[in-house]
């Protein structure tokens, strides 16, 4: 039940509940950059923290890194970025737009015209999508760096280092989370495709002989943890294979998992068959040996790299979109369509875990509620909201995704029970104030979204 959602509404909620606000808004806003807010930044911390103890806690053999956004310059020319990371530009030579090619309607690519106002267009020239700066306080060109456009090279130069300091054996995993960024051209639908932008990737070392194992393993693993850990509904992903024209320059193969955004199917991670080709490219352009002895066989070769790579923003946006719902639950007193927005996080992705309201202030219910408020924090994200009607409250955090409401009634005071109210279902029971945590812990593991 309920209407569609759109881009504008997805975006209007976001900034009218403090998710995601347009960067630098008081100056007229900076296009393509965008302020995570108080929930906002909790909603992409429980999702970086999922992710992060999936790798690292519920695999022994992946450890992780917090490599630097700033490299070594060499680091782009071995990895292929200096010579392919770019896209083909158009700029139109009346109103100055610039186009990515690719990305064009079919017939303005074929007449060579301005989409947007019929200008002629310039031939399409490669645009490098590196941002490059300079360090130290001389700008010229011995001392230009990049801003990494993928944090997976800071894995690869620090293959050597991990390995001897973490005696991890093949096959194993480095993960890292971090900034990256891009000088994207093509930046509408809100955060999906920004200019800064965070990364969670995983890259899993192994033998060359067992890449097709792996890779597929991976891909088991990466759609279990979308349907399953942040409770995104199977039937809005799939998975896309990328064509030869679509493969980057270091795949061998690579798999796409897309979700279906109000705007459409598009990439929310990749699965990549990266080969040798990173560890081969550095050895060469550092001029050192980078590869691995197993002990067993003294077999002595390079890794294979299997790349897990999730947009941590992006996959903020999935969630987003994944979670909103409007339901029309009839008419209101007034003979008004009663309509409810709710976002259906899962509870472990939910900014707000636990809601505490006392029916009213007066009467010791507001320090009772304040009471168990307390008591719940040390194990959930919580709450505390006193005013207006009771409804209205449960209303705005059905908006913001807080899956559990407890309000606090003159019964409490004589028998020590609570209203527990679930988002999903708005089914309300009455619970032991000392059974509270253990009833939400288990609404908790048993989440399923109705
Ligand atoms: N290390 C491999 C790599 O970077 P990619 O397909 O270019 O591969 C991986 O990027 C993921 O990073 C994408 O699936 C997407 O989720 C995210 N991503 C890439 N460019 C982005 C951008 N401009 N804005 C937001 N997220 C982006």
């Amino acid at each position: 039940m309920g209407s569609e959602l759109t881009m504008d509404k997805l975006v209007s909620l976001c900034k009218r509940r403090g998710f995601v606000f347009q960067s630098s808004e008081i100056y007229g806003g900076l296009s393509s950059a965008w302020d995570y807010g108080p929930l906002g930044v909790e909603l992409k911390k429980n999702i970086q923290n999922i992710w992060w103890k999936e790798m690292t806690q519920m695999h022994d053999n992946i450890v992780g890194i917090d490599a630097a956004i700033l490299m070594h310059p060499r680091v782009w020319e071995a990895s292929g970025h200096v010579e392919n990371f770019s896209d083909p530009m158009v700029d139109c030579k009346k109103c100055k737009t610039r186009f990515r090619e690719d990305q064009m309607p079919e017939e303005a690519r074929n007449t060579k015209v301005c989409p947007d106002c019929g200008g002629e267009l310039t031939e399409p020239r490669q645009f490098n999508l590196m941002f490059s700066t300079h360090m130290g306080p001389v700008a010229d060109d011995g001392n230009m760096v990049f801003l990494r456009p993928e944090t997976a090279q800071g894995i690869f130069v620090n293959f050597k280092n991990v390995l001897q300091s973490s005696r991890v054996k093949i096959p194993f995993g480095i993960a890292q989370v971090g900034k990256a960024f891009r000088n994207e051209i093509t930046t509408k639908n809100f955060i999906f495709r920004t200019c800064e932008f965070e990364q969670m990737e995983m890259q899993f070392f192994i033998h060359p002989d067992e890449d097709d194992k792996w890779f597929e393993y991976w891909k088991e693993q990466r759609w279990a943890y979308y349907t399953e850990k942040l409770g995104i509904q199977p039937d809005k992903i799939q998975w896309h294979q990328h064509g030869p024209d679509e493969l980057a320059h270091y795949a061998k193969d690579a798999y796409d998992v897309e979700y279906e955004f109000p705007f459409g199917w598009s990439e929310l991670e990749g699965v990549h068959n990266r080969t040798d080709f990173d560890l081969s490219r550095h050895s060469e352009y550092c001029g050192k040996p980078i590869n691995y002895l197993e002990e067993e066989t003294k077999e002595r070769f390079t890794p294979y790299v299997i790349e897990t790579s999730a947009g941590l923003t992006r996959t903020v946006l999935t969630v987003l979109s994944d979670a909103y719902e409007e339901q029309n639950l009839g008419t209101d007193a007034k003979g008004k369509d009663d309509i409810r927005t709710v976002m259906h996080f899962h509870p472990n992705l939910a900014p707000i875990m636990v809601a505490v309201f006392p029916l009213v202030k007066k009467d010791g219910l507001a320090e009772l509620a304040k009471k168990i408020e307390t008591e719940l924090r040390s194990d959930f994200t919580t709450f505390y909201d006193q005013s207006g009607a009771i409804g209205r409250r449960y209303r705005r955090m059905d908006e913001i995704g807080t899956p559990y409401c407890i309000t606090v009634d003159y019964d409490s005071k004589e028998d020590d029970t609570v209203t527990l109210r679930y988002r999903d279902s708005m089914e309300q029971v009455r619970v032991k104030v000392e059974d509270l945590a253990a009833t939400i812990r288990k609404g908790i593991k048993d989440y399923k979204r109705v």
